[in-house]
Order: structure tokens, then sequence, then C-alpha cells
């Protein structure tokens, strides 16, 4: 592997990201056996060792493959097997099979990042420009990746009755119930969205900044606690057509709804499954894995609604997005009582009313990575912030995240909103 010194200063900030960002992958499945790694529990969740290869995969196929003369693939017929979505890249194995893939081996798949870590190490301080740019592209994908990884990981294990814990938590230390919610008038008439020109890194999704239009309005300073939540399953919440979307209340009735996602009554406490496995639900702590139905029914019983992505953009521009309870390393992550003071980023991502559909003079870039974002922009919603899963940097205040409406694996939570 090329040493670091010498090159320019980019490609050395670029380098030490890249070594950073691949090594938090491997210390987030330490604790994984090779059948830990390998089970899919559900079609929109991937096994462990997928995103270990898919990631990799994404590093080989968009710079080494197309920016590396000579440059052999580690086994031509694992892009098949480690292709996401990517039509321009042909055929790929089916997504809800994913969990079948008994081979390659975790130790094979670790030995192909090594194998794609140590090409791309070594030619990274000459690559062209662009193809930094996609270096860089691949981290911020694969951190994603590390979320969904940790997503994924806490659903495969939901359904072990056994209900393991990956991490043992440390021992909880009461917290005082944060006060009642503080309003911040918000910023009303044009502000300017989206992601500035001066950021060093953003998906495409983010742009083109341009103005939108925001009415008198009111957004929370924290988001919403297990506590208020628990107050409404107890009000009836679930039960109650009139808080509810006309989608959001079928489903509430097909899946048998009547809590967040993890969450048991046992006895006359609320518990919850967590990557520290099961414990009491904290009141003080943030709600989270519930879904935009659920966030807009609970909104409705509040007598608020949600905020618009820009509402939120508009707010939270002032707040550092690398403040908060966020992934630094390896270890149990969950939300964690406010210490005080208004908050935007960590804990949870905060579901918005707004339809993730595209900025004005949005296009997406030219070839395979131009799929990024640009074809999901279909019946999802934008969640705003970061989760205490999501690696701290990976976010600011222009970051879209999407997701369905019905969909609550992910640290999904809520922050009201109200018309002035
Ligand atoms: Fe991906």
């Amino acid at each position: 592997m090329r040493t670091e010194t010498g090159s320019a200063p980019a490609s050395s900030a670029l380098g030490a990201k890249f070594l950073r960002t691949r090594a938090l992958s491997e210390a987030l499945v330490r604790p994984l056996s090779d059948a830990d790694a390998t089970i899919q529990s559900m079609d929109d969740a991937s096994p462990a060792k997928w995103h270990l290869a898919h990631t990799t995969w994404f590093f080989e196929t968009f710079v080494l493959r197309d920016h590396v003369p000579g440059y052999a693939l580690h086994d031509d017929r694992w892009p098949f097997l480690f292709n996401s979505y990517y039509e321009a890249e042909g055929q790929r194995h089916a997504r809800p099979r994913r969990g079948m893939l008994s081979r390659p081996s975790l130790d094979e798949v670790l030995a192909y990042r090594a194998y794609v870590d140590a090409a791309l190490a070594d030619v990274l301080p000459d690559l062209p420009p662009a193809a930094q740019a996609l270096v860089l592209l691949g981290c911020n994908h694969e951190e994603q990746h590390q979320e969904l990884l940790l997503t994924d990981i806490l659903h495969h294990f939901s359904v072990n009755p056994l209900e393991p814990a990956v991490w043992q938590g440390a021992p909880k230390v009461p917290v005082a119930m944060p006060g009642p919610v503080g309003w911040i008038e918000g910023r009303a008439g044009l502000v300017q969205v989206g992601v500035p020109s001066d950021s060093t890194f953003s998906f495409d999704c983010e742009g083109p900044r341009h103005q939108a239009l925001l009415t008198p309005h009111a957004i929370a300073d924290r988001t919403v606690t297990n506590g208020e939540w628990a107050a409404f399953i107890a009000d009836g919440g679930y039960r109650d057509p009139r808080h509810w979307l006309s989608d959001g209340w079928a489903w509430v009735k097909s899946e048998g709804i009547e809590a967040p996602l993890y969450w048991r009554r046992d006895g006359d406490v609320w518990t919850r499954f967590g990557l520290d496995g099961r414990r009491p639900v904290d009141p003080a702590a943030p709600v989270t894995h519930v879904s935009f139905f659920e966030a807009d029914a609970y909104a409705s019983w509040a007598g608020a609604r949600l905020p618009s992505e820009f509402e939120w953009e508009a707010a939270a521009s002032a707040f550092d997005p690398a403040s908060g309870n966020q992934l630094d390393a390896a270890g149990p992550v969950e939300p964690r009582p406010s210490t005080g003071g208004p908050a935007f980023f960590g804990d949870v991502w905060e579901w918005t009313g707004s339809a993730f559909r595209p900025y004005p003079g949005f296009r997406p870039v030219e070839g395979a990575v131009g799929e990024y974002n640009g074809k999901f922009m279909s019946g999802q919603f934008v969640l705003r912030g970061s989760s205490c899963a999501t690696p701290r940097g990976h976010s600011r205040a222009s970051y879209r995240n999407f997701f369905y409406p019905h969909q609550r694996w992910q640290f999904t939570g809520v922050r009201l909103a109200k018309d002035l």
C-alpha cells in the first residue's frame, strides 16, 4: 500500500477517509458469526455480509474497473451477486434472495474487501479528479450502508425468539423527563434551501440550491419522546381513525399495528428490543421505529403537523450537523434522552411532510451512478437530520433521507410543527 506521505493534500484526506470508512464497517460486524452475517429477515433488509460486499463492489466497479487500466476483478461472477439496483450494470441476484448466499463466506467477503482496499489505496493519489470524486461518493455510500447494516442486524435478531443482544449496553442511569416542547418561530418568506455551493460533498438530490416560500410557522425544539408516545397509545391513538390518513389506517388495520416496531407490552410496562437486547422503554428518550403513517397520526392527535422539509432545513441550518448522539464506533446504538437545549441532529431521523421529489433544475449525473437517487423519487417521504446509527459527519442540514410511508425499521422519529 502506498503511504500518504507526498501525495496531494486532497487525496491524503480522501485516503484517510477511505481507510476510516472501510475499517468501521468491519468493526460493526466483528460480533457476528458467519450465520449472523448471512441471514435476511425481510425483503427490505440485507445480510450484513451482503452490505460488506456490495460497498466493495461499488468501489471495484465505478473506480477500479472504470478508471484503472489493467485492474483484474477479484471474481468476475460476483458483480451479479453484489450489484444492488444499477440497471446499467446488467442482471443481478434478486434482492429477496440475498439471504440465500451462504457462499461466499464471511471470510471470503472480508478477503474481497482487502483485495479491493489494497488496489484502491495503491492508485488513489494518482487517480484523476473525476475518479477521486467517485471514491468520495463510495465512502458516503458505504456510510449509508453502515447505518443500514445496523438496522438490518437489529431486524434479523428481532425475529429470533432468543432476542440476542449484539452488544451489551451500559447500565441505564435514570434521566429526568424533558420538559414540555418549546416552539421555535421559523423564518417566513423566501428562504434559500438546498446544498450550498461550498459544501465539500453532497448527494445529487440535495441540489440545486433554490428559493422556497415558507408561511408563518413554529417548529418544536426537540423530538417526541417515548413517554409522550405511550400517552398517545393509552389515549387510543392507534384505534381512532380520525387521526389517520386513509392509507395509514388501512396499514394499521391490516398489519395489526398498535405500538412502535420492537415495542412489546410485558405486564404493565412497555419494553423494546434494541442492539443491546430487550429492555424497558425509556420514557425520556426519543421515540423511534415509527412509520410516516404513525408520525402523521401522532401529529394529528397532538394538534400539530409534521414540518415540511424546508421548514426543517431553515431551522436546522443554525446547528452543527456533527453534534448529538450519532455513530462514532462499533457498540450499542440507541436514541438517548436529551441533555437540554434545542437539537436537530442525532438520535432519530425525522419524518417530514414532504414528498421525495426533485428540486427545480435537478438532473441526474451521467452514467450508472446517475441511478443513485433520482429513480427513487416516487411514493417516498423525506426524513431530515441523522440518527444514533448515522456515522458522525455523514449528514448535514441539506441532507435528504427517504423511505416509504409504511417503513419503520430505521431509527425514525417525529418532530412537530404548527402554523402561526
Ligand atoms: Fe448501495
